[in-house]
C-alpha cells in the first residue's frame, strides 16, 4: 500500500489559538501542515505571512509545507525559509523564473515545489519535473478554503503520475482544494500522494476522527 500523506491546511483553523489546533492536529496523526500565504494580487484574499509561520515554528516541529499564492516568490523564500519551511511550493504562474526561484529554495537546503492552477495545462510543469521535490495539482481555483473539489483536474494528476514514474523521477503530487472523505478517493485513484483538506480537517469536532477517515478513505 503507498504512502498517504495527510496535510492540513490551516487556513482553516482558529488563529487566535493557532498553536493548539495545530498541536491537536498534530496528535490526531497528520503528516504535516500546509500553510497557505496569499498576498492579495496574485489571488483575491490575503491570509498571512512568514511571521506567524515562525511563531508557530516555535512551538511546533512538524514538517511545513508552504504553498506560496503570491506574484514575487523570489522576493520572499529567504523570509519563508527563515520562518521554518521545510518545503517551498511556488506558482508556475506566478512572476519570476520559475528556475531561478527553484535554485533559490535548494540553496537554502529547503524542498522546492510547483503548483499549477485550474487553467493551467499539465505540460507546462514537466520541463521543471527533475528539478523539484512535489507537483502541487490545484483542484480549486486558489484563494479560497471551503470550495469544490473540481474532478476535472484528475486528469492532469494520471498524466503527472505516468510521466512520473515512467521517467522514475520520484516526484510527488499533491492536491489542494475541496478535498475530504469522498473526493479524495477519487484524487488518490488518480496517483496523488500528498492530500491538503482545509474545511475537512479544521472544521471537524473529532480532529482524530477527522485524519483517520481521510486517511482511511485514500488507502
Ligand atoms: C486554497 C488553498 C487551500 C485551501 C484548501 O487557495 O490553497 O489550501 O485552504 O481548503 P479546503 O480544503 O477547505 O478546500
Ligand atoms: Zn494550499
Amino acid at each position: 500500500m503507498k504512502k498517504i500523506i495527510i496535510s492540513p491546511s490551516i487556513l482553516s483553523a482558529d488563529f487566535a489559538i493557532l498553536g493548539e489546533e495545530c498541536a491537536a492536529m498534530e496528535k490526531a496523526g497528520a503528516d504535516e501542515l500546509h500553510i497557505d500565504v496569499m498576498d492579495g494580487h496574485f489571488v483575491p484574499n490575503i491570509s498571512y505571512g512568514a511571521p506567524i509561520m515562525k511563531c508557530l515554528r516555535k512551538v511546533n516541529k512538524m514538517f511545513f509545507d508552504t504553498h506560496l499564492m503570491i506574484s514575487e516568490p523570489l522576493r520572499y523564500i529567504e523570509d519563508f525559509v527563515k520562518g521554518g519551511a521545510d518545503r517551498i511550493t511556488f506558482h508556475l504562474e506566478c512572476d519570476n523564473d520559475p528556475m531561478e526561484v527553484i535554485e533559490k529554495i535548494r540553496s537554502f537546503g529547503v524542498l522546492p515545489a510547483i503548483a499549477i492552477k485550474p487553467g493551467t495545462p499539465y505540460e507546462k510543469v514537466v520541463p521543471y519535473l527533475p528539478f523539484i521535490d512535489m507537483v502541487l495539482v490545484m483542484t480549486v481555483e486558489p484563494g479560497f478554503g471551503g470550495q469544490s473539489f473540481m474532478a476535472d483536474m484528475m486528469p492532469k494528476v494520471e498524466a503527472l503520475r505516468k510521466i512520473i514514474d515512467t521517467e522514475n523521477l520520484g516526484v510527488k503530487i499533491q492536491v489542494d482544494g475541496g478535498i475530504d472523505k469522498n473526493t479524495i478517493k477519487t484524487a488518490a485513484d488518480a496517483g496523488a500522494d500528498i492530500f491538503v483538506a482545509g474545511s475537512a480537517l479544521f472544521k471537524q469536532e473529532d480532529y482524530i476522527k477527522a485524519v483517520s477517515e481521510l486517511r482511511a478513505a485514500a488507502e
